[in-house]
């Protein structure tokens, strides 16, 4: 499956995704890697494995609609077939989402749908919540909502600060994200309704994981 990465900073998630994708047995290939912001380091992990780059500044366009139409041409032009999104910190328009209807992924840092939007592992430590953890899903039109494919969780720990949590939950994005994109890029995810069914037990067993971060 011909993948595009969609990123705004530094991409670690990306990384994952690109190390996955290096090895043989992996059924996808990142075949490009868009940026909205040109100076981010994403894009430097996206050169040093030797993917096209290409950065669709949205300062340069007038509104949201113009920025997501170039966005939407960049991709059919390199073949990509599925989107990830990877940091993408830009709200896309429902028509491109509807566009790419179950074919754009995301990875949001909260087990949703709870703490969409940004701040998320502050929101936790406030609310009192005993986990936090992070979430692929289909893109949906409203904001870090659709189809859930994969979560992990994590405990929180009262006496770490939100920078510390940050750093547990990204560790588990990194586990979860390729895992997710495998399942899909093989055929074996199903979206009913709201709701994603996978086609082998096995892989389903593994998209839980409540593992204990050191
Ligand atoms: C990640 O934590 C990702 O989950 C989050 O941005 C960070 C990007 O880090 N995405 C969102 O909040 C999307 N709503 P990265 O650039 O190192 O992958």
């Amino acid at each position: 499956m011909d993948v595009a990465v969609l990123i705004s900073g530094g991409g670690t998630n990306l990384q994952a995704l690109i190390d996955a994708c290096a090895k043989d047995d992996f059924p996808a290939r990142i075949v490009m890697v868009i940026s909205n912001n040109p100076d981010v380091y994403g894009l430097e992990r996206a050169k040093a494995a030797g993917i096209e780059t290409k950065v669709i500044n949205h300062r340069d366009f007038e509104n949201r609609e113009q920025f997501d139409e170039k966005l939407d041409e960049a991709l059919k032009q390199c073949g990509a077939t599925l989107i990830c999104l990877a940091g993408f910190m830009r709200i896309l328009d429902a028509r491109f989402v509807n566009r790419w209807k179950n074919r754009i992924l995301n990875i949001h840092p909260s087990l949703l749908p709870a703490f969409r939007g940004l701040h998320t592992q502050e929101r936790a430590l406030e609310s009192g919540v005993r986990f936090s953890g992070c979430t692929v899903h289909f893109v949906n039109p409203e904001l870090d909502d659709g189809p859930i494919i994969s979560q992990a969780a994590v405990a929180i720990d009262p006496d770490q600060d939100a920078d510390q949590l940050a750093a547990k939950v990204l560790q588990l994005e990194h586990t979860i994200y390729p895992q997710a994109l495998k399942l899909v890029a093989e055929g074996r995810i199903r979206v009913i309704g709201n709701s994603v069914r996978i086609s082998d037990a096995k892989y389903a067993d593994q998209t839980i994981i409540n593992p204990i971060v050191e």
